[in-house]
């Protein structure tokens, strides 16, 4: 692979994938990376575990969590914190694989590698001290990095009572998938994002996402080595007033301890990736992506749309529990060719669509930075076929008729089982645009969002009793020409879903 990409397109194209050339690569299991960090010597703050978890519908509450729709105006307690903590990054479930311990988590992680970390400033959080804290998701307790007064960073004109950090570890994910590692990375880091946006919304708390941020600035508040660990995005938690908060903007922030940073690295034998430092430091800087408007076709194909079909936002929505849904959230494979009723179709579109617009309270650049597409097989209640999704016309634009799907589960490295799932949903860019608009910190918008979308459609699949699974193994180039799509243009991420066998034998 060639180390000076530093452009969306130079990365990706540098890290595709492409047949009969993946060079093969053993896994170090001696040095495998640890699950979670460890700061010896730091004390804990045990979470509370006698949590309230919300008890929401998930299709007509939780899925529709607008940064704004909700009045919370009470400053967030630490049971509260505990609850979005165990919400967006929680243990559902335990098990043996191969001798050793298997952690279920709430969120999905290309290789079940979870690059992802969290920590926690508070500024006003009944029951926990104004600091920095780090999450550690087995435990489930918070290691305090520093206990004083903290700034809000990045800085808003609101008050601030707690912000929560998404950081990517690179060795994690790198350790098995090498240079192409930060396609997963932030393809991970948008999962979680997604469950954190998700769980604010179900506790009514109001909140703000933001992507454009100083990555040294970050970097040195949460005390990371910036060559192993980044930070990816940040949420504030807002209150309506200055009471109770305790952001001291003005203060210079010491650095953390050496030991603190050498926690960043996760194995006794790290290998370091030209390439995804130089993708990663390309988009350093404050960012600063928010106004341009794509058109939310922009990897549109040649020629003009086959079909149009409008989507019906009046099915009625199946009841599923939202905390039960994410429990139950798992990679299932096991599709079986069973049709699927328009209703169950349509709450599912209807669904990400939701997702996608300005109500998702994802930033702006984010929306403009990627575009959505479904193949729909034989037994979706639509003529098989390739559809963009237009979330802002609420329409589906048939591009290319006939089923698709055999020949884009050969195009993900031969995963043959695809082939069984009723519907692709396709996550598209043209990584010349993203350059073009802004930069190589387009690549974390679009793959962060494709990301977040991947697990919304995950838990919306398991409201709906489907199966889903998130696909980032994909000869690239050969699944861009089978959807038609310019030369810059790339499908950056998949999630294959629709029925599957269940125990009982039953399907949806
Ligand atoms: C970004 C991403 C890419 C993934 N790519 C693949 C893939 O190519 N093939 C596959 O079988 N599973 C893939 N998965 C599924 C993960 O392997 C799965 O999430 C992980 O093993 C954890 O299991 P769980 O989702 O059941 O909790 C992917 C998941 C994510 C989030």
């Amino acid at each position: 692979m060639n180390d000076s990409a530093s452009t969306a397109l130079g990365y990706h194209r540098a890290t595709s994938y492409q047949r009969y050339q993946i060079s093969p690569h053993a896994l170090d299991w001696a040095n495998q990376p640890s699950l979670v960090k460890n700061y010896p010597g730091l004390p804990r703050v045990p979470l509370p575990r006698d949590l309230d978890l919300p008890r929401i519908d998930y299709f007509t509450r939780a899925c529709r969590p607008g940064s704004e729709s909700h009045t919370s105006d009470v400053a967030p307690d630490l049971k509260q914190i505990a609850a979005a903590l165990q919400l967006s990054h929680g243990v559902t479930a335990r098990a043996v694989h191969s001798g050793q311990p298997f952690y279920y988590r709430s969120v999905a992680s290309a290789g079940a590698l979870y690059p992802f970390e969290l920590y926690l400033t508070a500024h006003g959080i009944d029951g926990l001290d104004a600091g920095l804290y780090y999450y550690d998701p087995l435990a489930f307790s918070l290691t305090v990095l520093r206990r004083q007064p903290l700034p809000a960073i990045p800085r808003v004109d609101r008050a601030v009572a707690a912000t929560f950090y998404v950081t990517g570890i690179f060795f994690r994910s790198a350790w098995k998938y090498r240079g192409r590692a930060y396609r997963y990375v932030v393809l991970d880091a948008g999962h979680l994002l997604e469950n954190l946006r998700l769980a604010l919304g179900a506790l009514n708390q109001r909140f703000s996402i933001h992507l454009d941020f100083d990555d040294e600035q970050t970097a040195n508040l949460l005390g990371l080595d910036s060559e192993l660990e980044v930070c990816l995005a940040c949420i504030h938690l807002h209150i309506d007033t200055d009471k109770g908060t305790d952001t001291a903007n003005s203060i210079e922030l010491e650095p953390l301890s050496a030991d603190i940073r050498q926690a960043s690295q996760v194995s006794g034998r790290e290998v370091a990736y030209p390439e995804i430092l130089n993708i990663h430091r390309a988009g350093s800087g404050s960012g600063g992506g928010g106004s341009a408007e794509a058109s939310s076709l922009m990897v549109a194909t040649h020629g003009n749309p086959l079909a149009r079909i409008d989507l019906d936002s009046s099915t009625l929505p199946i009841a599923a529990d939202y905390t039960q849904v994410l429990g139950r959230r798992r990679s299932r494979r096991n599709f079986i060719p069973a049709s699927v009723s328009r209703e169950n179709f349509m709450t599912f579109v209807e669904t990400m669509a939701q997702s996608m617009g300005s109500r998702s309270g994802m930033p702006a650049a984010c929306r403009s930075a990627l575009t959505a597409g479904i193949l729909a097989g034989e037994n979706m209640p639509l003529p098989p076929g390739f559809y963009l999704l237009d979330p802002e016309k609420r329409q589906l634009e048939q591009r290319i008729a006939g089923s698709l799907i055999e020949a884009m589960a050969a195009a993900c490295l031969d995963q043959m089982w695809l082939k069984h799932a009723g519907l692709h949903l396709l996550f598209l860019t043209d990584l010349t645009y993203l350059d073009e608009i802004w930069g190589a910190r387009g690549y974390r918008y679009a793959m962060i969002e494709a990301g977040s979308l991947g697990q919304q459609a995950y838990l919306a699949a398991t409201a709906l009793g489907w199966g889903a699974c998130g696909i980032g193994a994909i000869y690239d180039r050969e699944a861009a020409d089978l959807l038609g799509l310019t030369e810059s243009g790339a499908l950056v991420y998949l999630v294959g879903l629709g029925p599957v066998k269940t125990s009982a034998g039953k399907t949806r």
